[in-house]
């Protein structure tokens, strides 16, 4: 059973989000709540896993395409979305960001538009652009205390576009796409001819009443099936990113295919990293339980910061968590610049929390990271006060 108040030191083990701070804010003494990783060990079901398989001694190449993994998938889907995915629909691919731009390499030129909703997940900028992608950005609005799809911009851009990358729940926002709005979504894709292309990595952290719905399940209501692709994995919501594996969900055989020959043949990259294989089923098989309590842990920091944020800044706004347990925290009040405000987080407050720009986001944002034991959270609004007074 994890306590998820444990205080685990990450620093010394090549830890991006704790031992490389000085590449992100210039500092190497900021407490950071940064890159979209989680503080907490994996379950202990995971750890005995991977335990049992590197006392084996023996890591020769292995394979994806076996009843145990895509079972494993199946049935997750199954048991939290109430979706049925077919096993010939499953392809591992080595991360989903490379997953995301392979689909585009494979299926279309440069010059074809990726449609995305910004401010997105800073991956999907960088990587578009050093694929020399052509992509264009349609900027959430906030409605109704939530953030919402602006359906006139949206369908204008949609209508010259080719690609729909979808973010399901969004990062860095924490949307949760409702099956009306992904209804609306795949109307309007199927209206034009827009392939979707969907990451879902962040689709099992979802705070009640808000419920995930996998864009395939409307897209099968709809009869689109076969344009809309999914690209996920278990890693964010069992914190096993740096164990690497992810995979997509492909009705569309011929897409595939073509995928697969990419992948496999073209980047020679068939077989997969064991250690994320056996991490995968083995969340998906044993270890639902404790990703419940990890979304209600999630959901309470969110609500201490939330409270944090009424009590000492009420002139900053942050929108009821939906899901990730990333917040998305708006700044624009405080009379500051962007850069003024990380300046004081920074150096004054020794706190290393994203800046909304590098999302794509023009006006003051924050993004916060609270994948960590209370205690950490506290300390950190402690140097959050402190950094502005
Ligand atoms: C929306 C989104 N997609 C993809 C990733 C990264 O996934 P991967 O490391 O498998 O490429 C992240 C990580 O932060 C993310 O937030």
């Amino acid at each position: 059973m994890n306590n998820f108040d444990d205080v685990v030191n990450r620093l010394g083990t090549y830890s991006t989000q704790w031992d490389y701070t000085f590449d992100r804010f210039g500092r190497s003494d900021v407490l950071p709540f940064s890159i979209s990783d989680m503080d907490f060990k994996s379950p202990p079901e995971i750890l005995k896993a991977l335990s049992e398989r590197i006392n084996h001694g023996v890591f020769g190449y292995s394979r994806w395409n076996h009843s145990d993994y895509k079972s494993a998938i199946t049935q997750w889907y199954t048991n939290r979305f109430n979706y049925k995915i077919n096993d010939d629909w499953i392809m591992y691919i080595p991360s989903v960001i490379y997953g995301i731009n392979k689909v585009f390499e494979v299926l279309g030129n440069k010059n074809d538009t990726v449609l995305f909703l910004s401010p997105a997940y800073d991956n999907f900028y960088k990587s578009l652009t050093a694929n020399q992608q052509k992509f264009i950005t349609s900027h959430l609005i906030v409605e109704d205390n939530q953030f919402v799809i602006n359906w006139q911009d949206f369908e204008a851009k949609l209508q010259h576009s080719k690609y729909f990358l979808l973010c399901n729940p969004h990062n860095p926002t924490g949307r949760v796409w409702t099956e009306d709005e992904l209804t609306k979504i795949v109307v309007l894709a199927k209206k034009y001819g827009v392939l979707i292309v969907s990451d879902d990595i962040h689709m099992d952290i979802v705070y009640k009443p808000h419920k995930f719905t996998p864009v395939l399940k409307v897209a099968e209501q709809l009869d689109y099936l076969d344009k809309v692709l999914v690209i996920t994995s278990a890693s964010k919501s069992f914190n096993t990113p740096s164990l690497g594996g992810a995979y997509a969900l492909i009705r569309n055989a011929e897409i595939y295919k073509k995928l697969m020959a990419k992948i496999k043949e073209a980047d020679a990259l068939g077989s997969p990293m064991i250690l994320g294989i056996i991490a995968t089923m083995t969340a998906y098989e044993k270890s639902a339980y404790w990703l419940d309590n990890l979304v209600e842990y999630c959901y309470n920091n969110m609500i201490i910061l939330q409270n944090f944020l009424k009590e000492h800044f009420p002139e900053v706004k942050m929108l009821p968590p939906e899901g990730t347990y990333l917040a998305w925290i708006d700044v624009s009040s405080m009379g500051k610049t962007s850069a003024e405000i990380q300046n004081l987080l920074i150096n004054k407050g020794k706190l290393g929390i994203m800046s909304g720009d590098v999302y794509g986001e023009e006006k003051p944002f924050l993004r916060l990271n609270v994948g960590c034991p209370k205690s950490k959270l506290l300390l950190g609004l402690d140097k959050f006060k402190e950094s502005f007074q």
